[in-house]
């Protein structure tokens, strides 16, 4: 039996037993270190992100300063290894509160690309963001594509 298929026995032993889903404090601790590491990085992601798009949609005004932290924080964290934030057995097939799907543990080098991907565009974004408003968003379409590229493939959908 893989690991994966053992934890994913035990789930439905725990799931029987108790008739409810996993709480997340039930979670192997690794494992459930693991989810709250990957999606607090998605979210600081997120929020960069977002200050960038506010700028880029006019919804704030573009400030050059503002601007070039934001992308400086997108493409440190998008340097940082990130390996420990994936331990066997906590993607959304073997546990509740992840929409990491089990596939990232079969094409580990594709993650990978995908991975290096949106580095690469944050670092031509974090290039110009403070540069100008046409610059910046020229530059964070890119960006956006990257992170969806990865969604598409690796993150299951909120609807199900
Ligand atoms: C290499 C793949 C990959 C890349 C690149 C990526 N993501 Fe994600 N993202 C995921 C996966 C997988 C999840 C689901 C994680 C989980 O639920 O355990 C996720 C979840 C999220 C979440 C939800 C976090 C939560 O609180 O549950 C947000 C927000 C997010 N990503 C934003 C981004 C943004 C913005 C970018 C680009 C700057 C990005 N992601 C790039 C794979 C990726």
């Amino acid at each position: 039996m893989t690991s994966i298929s053992r934890i994913v026995a035990a789930g439905l032993t725990v799931a029987v037993v108790t008739g409810a889903a996993f709480a997340a404090s039930h979670l192997d601790p690794i494992v459930a270190a693991g989810i709250t590491a990957r999606q607090s990085h998605m979210k600081l992601y997120q929020h960069n992100i977002a200050v960038l798009g506010a700028m880029a949609q006019g919804n704030i005004d573009y400030d050059a300063d503002a601007a070039a932290a934001a992308a400086g924080n997108l493409a440190a964290l998008s340097t940082l290894n990130q390996s420990t934030y994936w331990p066997l057995g906590s993607d959304s097939a073997s546990v509740e509160g992840t929409r990491a799907l089990p596939a990232i543990w079969e094409n580990g080098d594709d993650v990978m690309a995908k991975a290096a991907a949106l580095a690469e565009a944050a670092a031509a974004l974090n290039a110009v963001a403070g540069s100008g408003l046409a610059e910046m968003q020229a530059a964070l379409g890119p960006v956006g594509q990257a992170c969806g590229a990865c969604h598409q493939t690796y993150r299951k959908r909120d609807d199900g």
